[in-house]
C-alpha cells in the first residue's frame, strides 16, 4: 500500500509512464502523428513507428504481432481514416470500417502484449451536433450526432468505449482524448479534401498573388469556431500520458473561439492580401458555434502556448517553404 509519504512526494500520476519510454505512435507521418513523434522525441523518449506500407493497421493478425515482437511501453493510436465532408460523403463504408477495423487491431494487439499505457485520439466532432456549448466531455452519446461524418464519429465513439471496456474488464491504464480543430506543419492543403484554416490559407495566399480584389467566401462568416496548433495538442498528450489515468476522455482544445470573418481576416493579414473578403450567405453555414470546455485538462495545469496569429504565420511560412504553393 502506498504510504502518504510517498503520496506526499510522489507527483500526481508519476509512474503512468516510465522515462525514456518505447512508445508506438501510430501514424506518424499524419498531422497528429508527426507532432507527437516530435515532441515524445524532444522529451527523450524512444519512438517507434511503421509506415503504412509496411503495416497496415487494419490487419488485425500483423499488428498483433508487431505488437507482440516489440512490446512498447505504451502506444499512441493517431491513424485513422480522416477527410472533410466531401470525402466522409463518398467514402462512409471506409470511414467507418477502416476506423473500426485500425481500433480493433491497435487496442486488441496491445492488449495481448500486455501494453499498460495507450492514448486513443478521439475528436470534437464525434460530440452530438446540438451539444450546449462550450462542450464538455460529459455532452458524449446525449444527442443525434452531425449526418454529414456520423460513420466516422460512430466508429470513434466504439474507440473511445473500447478504452473505457478495457479499463473495467482488465484494469488497463489507457485514455482517450478530444482535441478540436487542429492545425500545423505538414496539413493538408489540398482544397478538395482540406480543413477550413488550411483552405482560407491557399485562398488569401493565391489571390494576393493573383492581386485578386475579392475572395467570396461560403456562408454568412458568423458561425464560431475553435483552433489550436498541433504542437499544444502534442504537448497536452505527453502530459495526459504522464499524468490522467481516468474513464472519461479529455478535450483538447485552447478554450476559445472566433468567427469565420475574423479568421478570414487573420489569415488575410497574416497572407499579405490587400483585396475584400465577402461572404456569400446563400450557401450553408454549419453548426452556429463548436468550443470545447477545457476544465478537465485545465486542472492538470495546462495551458495552450501557440497564439492563433502566430500559429498561422508559422504555417503558412512551413507551406510557402515546402513548395507545395
Ligand atoms: N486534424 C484534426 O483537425 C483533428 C482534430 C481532432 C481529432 N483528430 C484525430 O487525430 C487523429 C489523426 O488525425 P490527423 O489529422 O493526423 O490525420 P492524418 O494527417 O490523415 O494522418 C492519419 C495517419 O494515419 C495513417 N493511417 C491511416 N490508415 C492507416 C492504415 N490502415 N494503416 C496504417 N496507417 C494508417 C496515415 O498513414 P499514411 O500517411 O500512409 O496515409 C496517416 O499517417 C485522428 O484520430 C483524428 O480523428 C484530428
Amino acid at each position: 500500500m502506498t504510504s502518504v509519504h510517498e503520496q506526499d512526494v510522489v507527483p500526481p500520476g508519476r509512474g503512468l509512464l516510465p522515462d525514456a519510454a518505447r512508445i508506438f505512435v501510430a501514424g506518424h507521418r499524419g498531422l497528429v502523428g508527426s507532432a507527437l513523434a516530435r515532441r515524445l522525441t524532444a522529451d527523450g523518449h524512444e519512438v517507434i513507428t511503421r509506415g503504412r506500407e509496411r503495416l497496415d493497421l487494419r490487419d488485425a493478425a500483423r499488428t498483433a504481432a508487431f505488437l507482440r515482437d516489440t512490446r512498447p511501453d505504451a502506444v499512441v493510436l493517431a491513424a485513422a481514416k480522416v477527410g472533410g465532408i466531401l470525402a466522409n460523403s463518398t467514402y462512409p463504408v471506409e470511414f467507418l470500417e477502416d476506423n473500426l477495423r485500425i481500433q480493433l487491431s491497435v487496442l486488441a494487439g496491445a492488449h495481448a502484449a500486455g501494453v499498460p499505457r495507450l492514448l486513443f485520439l478521439g475528436s470534437s466532432c464525434i460530440y452530438p451536433k446540438l451539444a450546449p456549448q462550450p462542450i464538455t466531455e460529459e455532452a458524449l452519446l446525449t444527442g443525434p450526432l452531425e449526418p454529414t461524418n456520423e460513420p466516422y464519429a460512430l466508429a470513434k465513439i466504439a474507440g473511445i468505449a473500447q478504452v473505457r471496456a478495457y479499463r473495467r474488464q482488465h484494469g488497463a491504464a489507457w485514455i482517450s482524448a478530444m482535441p478540436t480543430n487542429l492545425y500545423g506543419p505538414g496539413d493538408n492543403f489540398d482544397l478538395e479534401t482540406s480543413h477550413v484554416l488550411p483552405a482560407l490559407i491557399r485562398r488569401f495566399h493565391e489571390a494576393e498573388r493573383a492581386g485578386a480584389d475579392e475572395v467570396l467566401l461560403w456562408g454568412t462568416g458568423t458561425p464560431r469556431r475553435e483552433f489550436l496548433h498541433v504542437d499544444d495538442l502534442a504537448d497536452a498528450c505527453a502530459l495526459l500520458l504522464r499524468r490522467y489515468d481516468d474513464d472519461g476522455p479529455v478535450n483538447v482544445g485552447c478554450g476559445e473561439d472566433l468567427t469565420i470573418r475574423e479568421l478570414a481576416e487573420l489569415v488575410g493579414e497574416v497572407t499579405a492580401y490587400g483585396g475584400r473578403i465577402a461572404f456569400d450567405p446563400s450557401k450553408p453555414d454549419g453548426t452556429p458555434r463548436k468550443l470545447l470546455d477545457i476544465t478537465r485538462l485545465a486542472t492538470l495545469g495546462w495551458r495552450p502556448k501557440v497564439a492563433l496569429r502566430e500559429g498561422i504565420a508559422s504555417v503558412y511560412q512551413d507551406w510557402l517553404a515546402s513548395g507545395r504553393d
